[in-house]
């Protein structure tokens, strides 16, 4: 007791005469017991801003537990079991959100407030009272949550090579995620790309490590300010991620492995500057460092010390010569330790003692904090990592004032207002225009003006392409949802992911008055247009979902066929085309590069596709280069590093509008030496229905891109919805039980007669049996009975390749093409992504007589005026009485039908065109009788009560109904009472 007391009075005195460093006055700080503190008097100290953040430290560690200090070290998800009382109870330091983890009430900022503010607010009200730092993954703005603004990805600002630009994009962002009460954004990502095939590609800044650290050291100021505005109320702090190496694993495998020796990799952070961008994030203030996913030399990054605590965290020496002294906290990626060897308990000592200080454990975060205390208390870890690590994440917190902060301030509120607001969009805007990349821009004809210059001139403007007017896809991953997804897979009805103005949007706003701007999805261009502007780009997707193989490089089929229809009919037409590419990376574009007359690639712009149309229709110039080497073919995603015969449009290309290079000497003509693309693009070739896949033209590949299953009896089958993709969509998933063949199939047209290998790339998504048939019917004729080859070796759910040998094909023809579950009750386990069928001892000549590709019907010439070519402003729309359905005026006629028709926006048909829609087909070149009321109707429920009328009553508002100064009704839904009315009405032309 008397010790205590002793205690508390150097405590008072330190405070009141000013000498808090510990270990700045040696003598001081070893009279203090800070072992021998009560918590009220640790707390005086902790909680006293003014104190040095060593002496709030030294205060606040002996008064954790080492449950408590477990508790701290570990970030659970916001919509799993670590509900806010339990943040309360256990002292819980982290919450994150995953992609889309929005909360249970809604998705916008005042919903996300809440949520937040709850958890932060229970961490107050802990015994330690240890404020929380909830961690999300805003990487480009704050992009789970509902109408904030969405900046370009980070590709797209690395093309625009403007560190002061994308310091304000990091403000704005912080800005918006500091209004849900939101103090972390893991972001920006660090990784320098090298293949294409990596599914996080759009994440990186480029392929130059210095124009990575300048991009992401840029970040980090924006989000968390500099100087006096280090970590004010409107800012967040920055991760740096994903250390490291994660863009240089084999074949851009994402979460794969780096093939280098240890030395090697070391090496390589220097010579190929992966080191830098951390270094310079660090010097500009970051603080967390997450950890990467991958492996190098099959050691996995949350294992490995050396990187860890040697080179993030050691101090440079010459002994350590790579240690950037990193003195923040280190991060865990999400379930990132599952991915170590050995039991939980062992995965988390490994990746302790590997220097990982605060671990994403979004659903095993008890076990966390069990496996941690079990660790320490054998010995397995020491308490001294642990309290470094709680040390670190106190220092932290400390430094961003969260121990000040006040749940919900005014400041917060304020923040509420400029969320999705117009400064933050302009700053998006800009972010946009000058992350664009003009790629080739030729001079048209004998015009002696560029694509673009015409453009600047145009009066008449097809817009075409189904990503034209697809918010969803401008914006593409980690958008509203994880993957992020098209606004058409929001259902009918044009209902955008979330608030943007979509690239179509954008040129009818900029055009302005004068200009006719027209919209065709399907790129179909018919005559009259002095230039058509055509989007295609990628299909949203996210981390592993957008790894690819090469052949698997290509535009999705609808995108290219959008290409392929456009270019025929501007030949047809006479018009120019520049396409515009909404891409996370290079694609394949060889076979489109010489039908076009300019290429912009726009990257994933984002919300403000107005940025777009800012460019291509306004005076200002294009400014952005490319931040990466476009290869000819993916093929040459490796070679093009080092042969320049291999490269279609060099880093650093860049035009301005004249065709000119941005940086000189830079290419504008599109070189002339072409390397063998691999000819036409397997996956640009014909698809044939009726006649099967014709696998002649895929390279032998049967791909759900573009094979579709015959259905007939087929019921158990799915088709792919592209949502659990790993090379691309899948086939399908099977689920008919053992032990029967399923009457569906595949059905694939083989030129060459002889017998085949198949690799089927699939997954068995649980392991209840191994085992599956796989079967190609005996006939050509796709029906007859099966052979049956038994497979074992998928083994888990990630995707392998299975290589069945022996199939024989006795002729060419059709065959049905057929796979069995072996497991009693499938429920879509196996998961097949394609299937490669290799001739390895053909038989014969290969059969090209026949030509399967007459049945496609996306391979018909397109006509002009056919498909929906439809002007803007062509169909008009009409409103009797009111839309209101709660609105009953109708009903008290006549007293009240005063409302009568009120002219809306004009019908948007050309933005529902899909092939599951009616086309509706208009030439805009000719002229047709005005249409009055197109399409109204009266809802069911209104006819009937209408049919109690009295008959008189009824007849005078049918006439007034149809009459067109009064209803202009011209269509009727009656489907009640039908006889009754028919019967009764009787409309008198000549009253009309
Ligand atoms: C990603 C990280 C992300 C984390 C949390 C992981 O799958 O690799 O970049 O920060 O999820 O959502």
């Amino acid at each position: 007791m008397k010790k205590r007391c002793m205690a508390l009075f150097l405590v008072i005195a330190m405070v009141l005469t000013g000498i808090p460093q510990l270990g700045t006055s040696v003598s001081l700080a070893a009279q203090v017991d800070y072992e021998k503190l009560t918590l009220q008097e640790a707390k005086a100290i902790y909680m006293d801003a003014n104190q040095s953040m060593d002496t709030r430290i030294a205060a606040l560690l002996p008064q954790m537990t080492l449950e408590e200090k477990a508790a701290q070290m570990v970030q659970p998800e916001q919509n799993g079991d670590a509900t806010p009382e339990v943040v309360k109870t256990k002292g819980i330091g982290s919450i994150l959100s995953g992609g889309g983890s929005a909360p249970k009430s809604g998705n916008t900022t005042k919903d996300w407030e809440d949520r937040v503010n709850a958890f932060k607010q229970a961490a107050k009200e802990s015994r330690l009272g240890i404020p929380l730092i909830y961690g999300v993954d805003a990487v480009h703005g704050n992009n789970n949550v509902d109408n904030t603004v969405i900046f370009p990805h980070n590709i797209g600002l690395g093309a625009s090579n403007d560190a002061a630009l994308v310091e304000q994009v990091g403000a704005a962002a912080a800005e918006e995620i500091r209004a849900t009460g939101i103090q972390w954004t893991f972001a920006p990502t660090l990784g320098v790309v090298y293949s294409e095939r990596w599914g996080r590609f759009y994440e990186s800044f480029g392929e130059n490590p210095d124009l990575v650290a300048n991009m992401g050291a840029a970040y980090v100021k924006g989000f968390q300010g500099t100087g006096d505005s280090l970590f004010a109320s409107n800012k967040v702090a920055a991760t740096a991620k994903h250390y490291i190496g994660e863009g240089q694993t084999a074949n851009g495998v994402n979460q794969g492995n780096v093939e280098l020796s240890k030395e090697a990799f070391d090496q390589l952070l220097v010579t190929d500057g992966l080191l830098k961008p951390y270094e310079e994030a660090i010097k500009a203030g970051a603080r967390t460092v997450m950890v990467s996913y991958n492996s190098v030399d099959g050691l996995k990054c949350h294992g490995n010390e050396h990187l860890i605590m040697d080179v993030l965290k050691g101090k440079k020496t010459t002994q350590n010569p790579l240690g950037l002294g990193f003195t923040g906290f280190v991060v865990s990626d999400y379930n990132g330790i599952d991915q170590l060897n050995g039991t939980y308990k062992e995965k988390v000592a490994a990746s302790v003692n590997a220097g990982v200080d605060m671990f994403m454990e979004p659903y095993d975060w008890q076990n966390f904090i069990d496996a941690l205390v079990d660790n320490v208390s054998d010995g397995s870890v020491s308490i001294e990592r642990v309290n470094d690590a709680v040390t670190r994440i106190l220092r932290v917190k400390m430094e961003m004032g969260l121990f000040e902060e006040v749940v919900g301030s005014q400041a917060e509120q304020a923040l509420v207002a400029k969320v999705g607001s117009s400064e933050h969009r302009q700053v998006a805007k800009e972010a946009v225009e000058k992350s664009l990349v003009l790629l080739k821009n030729n001079t048209v004809g004998t015009t002696g003006k560029t694509a673009l210059e015409l453009l600047a001139d145009a009066k008449n403007i097809l817009v075409g392409g189904y990503k034209a007017n697809d918010i969803g896809a401008q914006c593409g991953g980690w958008t509203i949802s994880w993957q992020g997804g098209l606004d058409a897979d929001k259902g009918s009805g044009g209902v955008k992911v979330t608030a943007g103005t979509t690239i179509y949007e954008g040129i009818k706003e900029k055009a302005g008055n004068g200009v006719s701007v027209s919209y065709n999805a399907r790129g179909m261009i018919g005559t009259g247009y002095d230039v058509a502007v055509i989007v295609a780009g990628e299909t949203p997707y996210a981390e592993s979902n957008g790894d690819k193989t090469e052949e698997a490089l290509v535009l999705p089929i609808e995108d290219q066929n959008v290409i392929k229809t456009a270019i025929a009919s501007a030949k047809q037409t006479n018009t120019p085309v520049i396409l515009v590419l909404t891409t996370g990376r290079p694609l394949a574009i060889a076979d489109y590069v010489d039908g076009v007359d300019a290429i912009v690639e726009a990257w994933l712009p984002g919300t403000q596709g107005d940025g777009v149309s800012e460019v291509l229709l306004g005076t200002t110039e294009f400014s952005g280069t490319l931040p990466v080497t476009w290869p000819w073919s993916p093929k040459y995603i490796t070679s093009k590093r080092s042969d320049s015969s291999k490269v279609l449009f060099p880093y650093g290309t860049g035009l301005k509008k004249d065709g000119t290079s941005i940086l000189e000497g830079g290419q504008t003509q599109i070189p002339t030496n072409r390397p063998d693309t691999g000819g036409d693009d397997p996956s640009t070739s014909l698809v044939t229905r009726k006649g099967g896949v014709d696998i002649d033209h895929y390279n032998g590949i049967l791909e759900a891109e573009y094979a579709n299953p015959t259905s007939g009896t087929f019921s158990s089958y799915h088709v792919a919805t592209g949502k659990e993709t790993v090379d691309g969509q899948e086939i399908g998933y099977l689920e008919w039980s053992a032990q029967s063949w399923g009457n569906g199939k595949w059905l694939a047209y083989f030129r060459q007669a002889g017998t085949y290998d198949v690799t089927l790339r699939m997954k068995v998504s649980s392991v209840a049996t191994n085992e599956f048939k796989f079967g190609v019917s005996t006939d050509v004729t796709g029906d007859g009975a099966t052979t049956e080859f038994i497979a074992t070796q998928v083994t888990g759910d990630k995707y392998e390749d299975v290589v069945i040998s022996g199939i024989d094909i006795p002729k060419s023809g059709l065959y049905g093409v057929k796979i069995m579950d072996g497991a009693e009750s499938p429920s879509g386990r196996i998961k097949l992504d394609s299937m490669k069928f290799t001739c390895t001892n053909p038989v014969g000549e290969k059969d090209t007589s026949v030509d399967t590709s007459i049945e496609d019907p996306k391979n018909e010439t397109p006509k002009e005026s056919e498909g929906a070519v439809i002007a803007t402003d062509a169909v008009s729309v009409y409103m009797t009485s009111t839309e209101n359905a709660g609105n009953m005026s109708w009903y008290k006629y006549p007293t009240e039908m005063a409302n009568q028709m009120t002219q809306k926006d004009s019908l948007d048909v050309t933005a529902v065109d899909n092939q599951a829609l009616t086309t509706i087909n208009i030439n805009p070149n000719k002229t047709y009788q005005e249409l009055l009321g197109m399409g109204t109707s009266l809802e069911e429920s209104t006819v009937n009560n209408l049919s109690q009328l009295k008959d008189s009553i009824q007849q005078q508002f049918i006439e007034d109904l149809v009459n067109p100064q009064k209803g202009g009704m011209t269509l009727f839904r009656v489907t009640i009472k039908i006889i009754k009315i028919r019967n009764t009405w009787q409309i008198d032309p000549n009253k009309l």
